[in-house]
């Protein structure tokens, strides 16, 4: 080839890959409005973002892929925990994420806080970018398999506030019609507390609280032993 051609090569070359490239970056600028749904930009949107900000969110996640890698990219969480999982997770992180390896910090997020970030996060999860980041779209996991993951919960604290919350708290948390179950594991071990679910009474003669009979044998177990690691014995 003569120098005179591979000046031709490089220069037709690199043009055409230029004009695509410039004609993809105005296409994209001209659906951003239509992708990002910016008709569902209020206020709160704002302000959740403003929440994200301040509160340096990106220092452990990403998200549309920007910020730091330690914690998970948050772009889509909204579609995998929902709002009462977020709130959960940015108001009571040290429980939420009690049984993980990784930590996320209490960054005492007030309740109006926490709402405006499931706004700003529910506006996120519903950007049309190609489904990114990937591992949402892994339909190799059931959405309950995804969400156990998602959360860093182990499945006996999900049970758990699912079923017997309304009147149990723990740390705090919860409702009041039953004790609060802080060191419950100090007096019962998860055999029993399983025993406890489905007949109280075989526990502890007299007990006023109902027979749970609705939660599955699974959760059962799962909450036992969730529960038998409460308190200061474990
Ligand atoms: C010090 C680092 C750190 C900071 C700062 C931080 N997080 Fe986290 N966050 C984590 C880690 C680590 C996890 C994952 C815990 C696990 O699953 O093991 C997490 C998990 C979450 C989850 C659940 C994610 C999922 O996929 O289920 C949400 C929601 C969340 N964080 C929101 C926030 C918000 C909102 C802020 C800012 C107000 C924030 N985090 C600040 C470290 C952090
Ligand atoms: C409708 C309210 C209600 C729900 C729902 C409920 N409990 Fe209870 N629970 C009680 C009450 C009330 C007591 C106190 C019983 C007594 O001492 O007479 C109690 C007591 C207990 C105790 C014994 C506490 C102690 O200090 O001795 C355990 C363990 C327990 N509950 C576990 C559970 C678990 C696990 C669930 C969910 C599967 C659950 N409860 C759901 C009301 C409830």
């Amino acid at each position: 080839m003569s120098k005179r051609s591979a000046f031709w090569i490089f220069i037709i070359g690199t043009s055409i890959s230029l004009a695509i490239f410039l004609w993809l970056t105005y296409d994209t600028h001209r659906q951003v409005d239509a992708l990002t749904h910016t008709e569902n930009l209020n206020d709160q949107v704002v302000a959740g973002k403003h929440v994200w900000e301040d509160k340096n969110c990106n220092n452990c996640h990403t998200i549309l892929g920007f910020g730091v890698y330690y914690a998970p990219d948050l772009t889509n969480v909204y579609q995998r925990i929902g709002a009462e999982g977020i709130i959960a997770a940015v108001q009571r992180p040290e429980e939420v994420f009690g049984d993980s390896f990784r930590k996320m910090q209490n960054l005492n997020v007030t309740d109006q806080e926490a709402e405006d970030l499931v706004a700003f996060l529910e506006w996120t999860s519903y950007i049309d970018n190609n489904d990114w980041p990937p591992q949402d779209s892994d339909n190799r996991l059931s959405s309950e398999e995804r969400r156990l993951a998602g959360t860093g919960l182990s499945r006996g604290a999900i049970a758990f506030k699912q079923n017997c919350m309304g009147c149990h708290s723990i740390g705090g948390a919860g409702g009041s019609t039953g004790p609060a179950l802080d060191d419950i594991g100090d007096r019962y071990d998860a055999s029993q507390i399983v025993k406890y679910i489905g007949d109280p009474a075989s526990v502890e003669p007299g007990s006023k609280m109902p027979a749970q009979n609705g939660v599955s044998q699974e959760d059962r177990e799962a909450i036992g032993e969730y529960l038998a690691k409460q308190g200061g014995g474990q």
